[in-house]
C-alpha cells in the first residue's frame, strides 16, 4: 500500500473500520461475533450493505447523498478499503462503516438476521475461466446467506458486465425460494443509485453489455 493508504489505516480506521474478532483467517469473522447497528451508527436507520465495494466509489457517493441511511462496505482488498476511507473522510461522510472480511461470513453470521434493507453487489469478480467459475460469489446456496441478512421485502441489487455470469445470477436467484424478481422483462433497468465505477467503464470500453438485476426478499412466515 502507498503512504497515503497506510495513513488511512492508522488515522481513519478507528472511525470507519469495524474491529471484528476473527476465526481462522485474517478476513474471517468469528461465528459468534454480531454487529450491533444501533450502537455502531448511533441511531436506527435503514442499513445498506455493499459486498465487494472495491475502491468504494459507489458506496461513498451513496452515503454522501443519503445521510438518513447507514452504509456498510464489505471488502477484502486492503488498498480498496484505504481508498474508501480516504474518500469518505474527504467527503465528510459519517454514516459509513467498513469491514475487512469475507462476504459470505458477514451475511451468514455477523449481520443480525433481517438487519439489512438492501444488499448491493456490483461487478462481482466474474472468474470467467471455465475451471474457475465455481469460485463465483453468486452460486447455488448464496441466496440463503443473503436472505438471512435481509429484512422482509429487502432488496438484493446486482450488476455485471459478464453475460454468462448475469445469466448464472438470474438462474440462481430465480431458483431461490426466499427471493422473487423485482423487475419485469429480461433484465432490470439500471439502478439509478449506482455510480459508474472503473469496472463498469472497462466493461463498456470492451463492448460488453451491462446488466442489472434486483430481487426482493419474500416476507418471513
Ligand atoms: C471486480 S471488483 C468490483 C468492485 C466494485 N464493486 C466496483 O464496481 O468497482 C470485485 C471486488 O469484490 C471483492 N471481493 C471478492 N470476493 C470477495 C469476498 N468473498 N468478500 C469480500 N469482498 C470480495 C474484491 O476484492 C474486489 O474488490
Amino acid at each position: 500500500m502507498s503512504e497515503a493508504q497506510d495513513r488511512a489505516f492508522d488515522e481513519l480506521a478507528p472511525h470507519y473500520l469495524l474491529d471484528v474478532p476473527r476465526a481462522v483467517a485474517v478476513t474471517s469473522v468469528h461465528p459468534d461475533a454480531r454487529l450491533d447497528p444501533a450502537a455502531e451508527y448511533g441511531r436506527q436507520a435503514p442499513l445498506i450493505v455493499e459486498i465487494g465495494s472495491g475502491q468504494g466509489h459507489a458506496i461513498v457517493s451513496a452515503a454522501a447523498s443519503r445521510p438518513n441511511d447507514d452504509f456498510l462496505a464489505v471488502e477484502v482488498f486492503r488498498a480498496g478499503l484505504a481508498r474508501t476511507m480516504l474518500d469518505a473522510d474527504k467527503a465528510g461522510v459519517r454514516n459509513l462503516r467498513l469491514i475487512e472480511a469475507n462476504a459470505p461470513e458477514v451475511l451468514s453470521t455477523y449481520l443480525p438476521e433481517g438487519s439489512a434493507t438492501e444488499i448491493w453487489i456490483f461487478f462481482s469478480d466474474p472468474w470467467h475461466k471455465k475451471r474457475h467459475t465455481k469460485r463465483r460469489l453468486i452460486r447455488p446456496g448464496f441466496g440463503d446467506a443473503a436472505a438471512r441478512a435481509l429484512a422482509d421485502g429487502g432488496l438484493l441489487r446486482l450488476a455485471t458486465d459478464w453475460e454468462d455470469y448475469a445469466l448464472q445470477m438470474r438462474e440462481v436467484l430465480d431458483a431461490e425460494p426466499l427471493f422473487e424478481r423485482a423487475f419485469a422483462g429480461e433484465w432490470s433497468d439500471r439502478f439509478d443509485g449506482r455510480v459508474m465505477t472503473a469496472f463498469e467503464r472497462k466493461g463498456i470500453a470492451k463492448g460488453r453489455e451491462i446488466r442489472d438485476l434486483v430481487y426482493r426478499r419474500k416476507p418471513r412466515v
